[in-house]
């Protein structure tokens, strides 16, 4: 459920109509609804209920600091895996109690940062990063709280870039080899064990995945129990899918409800990172049809939004649904390839849509408000757009459009 529907045959994002908004801000711009994302927290917060819980909402799907600053403002928590990220979370008012720490790279500066800040824990993927983290808190007279992010090898049936789960993927620690690991945890001074962690993929349109490793992961809790290796708390990762297409997921208060009905009895306090399920269908980009260029082969509208702005359609021949803010009643449909102006064959955000199409009509790809703007870039010295948040009937500018001068401005030519 969002909060982007037609009304009197225009597209509105909450109270506001998009043309307006692409009429000051232009296009492409990323929209995003402050009322669909507090509304998606809340879904997994109430779910959750009683039951001792942290919401940590994962920063990469959508970085932006007035986003952060919303769920910060509910109470939620943060998922990072950069030092950038978590000055994001500290920018925009978020606790560094309630950040977790995840990542297969992090480096020793990155970690001197998060244990000065205080972060909540340190989801460790590897033994050498047990070392690391260590030896920086043993320099900084501190103790490092850590869970270890475990691979519990399951198939999440999602695309396999987005596979994180299995035993041939980079992340985590073979489950089977986790309690070696943690016995070897409990003999560094610098380091205190809180809990256990892992993430099997994104875009899950299934409970089952998430149950099956559940499973796995509470057996090892309770293997490490008889050890005298008692956790505080146990992280499911994120990876919960949302509609773009024909998919139907769980909504994420029914996936809540199904992981806490397991941990019934169990004192552990429950962690979540959902990314996704959070920001997708919080947003949308607004792009403008340029030229309408029929062939024989096929038909395209060449729009001003490209590859660089929305790359998941090119990275993953990914679906996202494409809807003109204002449908035409009449014209001519056609099959339309929906194509950027950036020189790549696959710079498209949609093939084969049907549409009727006008030079100069605006248009809105749904489902952008998670790994969209975050995942832009400025290939073909190309401005990152802008980016608003409607809240009711006000717009709020949250990241002007990039100019040329702010794309050169770390660049300098050489003396001769
Ligand atoms: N926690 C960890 C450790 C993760 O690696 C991820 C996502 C998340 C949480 C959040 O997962 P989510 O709830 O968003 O599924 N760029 C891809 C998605 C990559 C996801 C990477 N990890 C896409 O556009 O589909």
């Amino acid at each position: 459920m969002d909060y982007f529907n037609y009304l009197d045959g225009q597209l509105f994002a909450e109270n506001v109509p998009v043309e307006r908004i692409a009429a000051e801000f232009g296009t492409p711009c990323y929209v995003y609804s402050r009322a669909t994302f507090e509304r998606h927290y809340k879904a997994y917060d109430n779910a959750l209920g009683d039951h001792p819980h942290l919401i940590c909402y994962a920063v990469k799907a959508n970085s932006n600091i007035a986003v952060l600053n919303v769920l910060a403002k509910l109470g939620s928590g943060f998922d990072i895996v950069s030092i950038g990220e978590l000055e994001r979370v500290l920018a925009a008012g978020g606790e560094p109690s309630k950040v977790v720490f995840s990542g297969v790279g992090k480096q020793a500066h990155e970690m001197r940062r998060a244990l000065e800040v205080g972060v909540h824990c340190f989801n460790v993927e590897s033994e050498a990063e047990l070392y690391r983290l260590n030896d920086v808190a043993a320099e900084m007279g501190l103790i490092a709280p850590i869970s270890l992010r475990v691979n519990p090898d399951v198939d999440a049936g999602t695309h396999p870039y987005i596979s994180t789960g299995l035993k041939e993927n980079k992340f985590g620690i073979d489950i089977q080899r986790a309690p070696d690991v943690y016995a070897l945890a409990k003999g560094l001074k610098n380091l205190a064990i809180k809990g256990v962690d892992c993430h099997i993929g994104s875009q899950l349109t299934e409970v089952r995945p998430f149950l099956d490793a559940l499973d796995r992961v509470l057996v090892l809790v309770d293997s490490l129990k008889e050890k005298g290796i008692e956790l505080n708390h146990l992280d499911l990762g994120g990876g919960l899918g949302v509609r773009y297409n024909q998919e139907t997921p769980p909504e994420p208060s029914e996936y809540a409800s199904e992981i806490i009905a397991k941990l019934k009895g169990r004192t552990l306090t429950l962690i979540m990172e959902p990314g996704r399920s959070i920001a997708a269908n919080a947003g949308i980009m607004l792009t403008r049809v340029e030229f309408l260029k029929c062939t024989e082969h096929r038909d395209f509208a060449v729009i001003d939004g490209a590859m660089n702005d929305l790359l998941r359609p090119a990275l993953y021949s990914a679906w996202q649904d494409i809807i003109p803010a204002v449908p035409r009643a009449t014209g001519e449909k056609r099959h339309y390839d929906l194509v950027g102006p950036v020189c790549e064959t696959g710079d498209f955000l949609g093939k084969d849509r049907e549409l009727i199409l006008e030079a100069g009509d605006l248009l809105a790809v749904r489902s952008a408000g998670a790994y969209g703007f975050a995942m832009s870039s400025n290939y073909n010295s190309r401005n990152r757009p802008a980016e608003v948040m409607v809240d009711g009937d006000n717009v709020h500018l949250i990241r002007r459009r990039e100019t040329i001068a702010d794309q050169i401005a770390l660049e300098k030519i050489i003396a001769e």
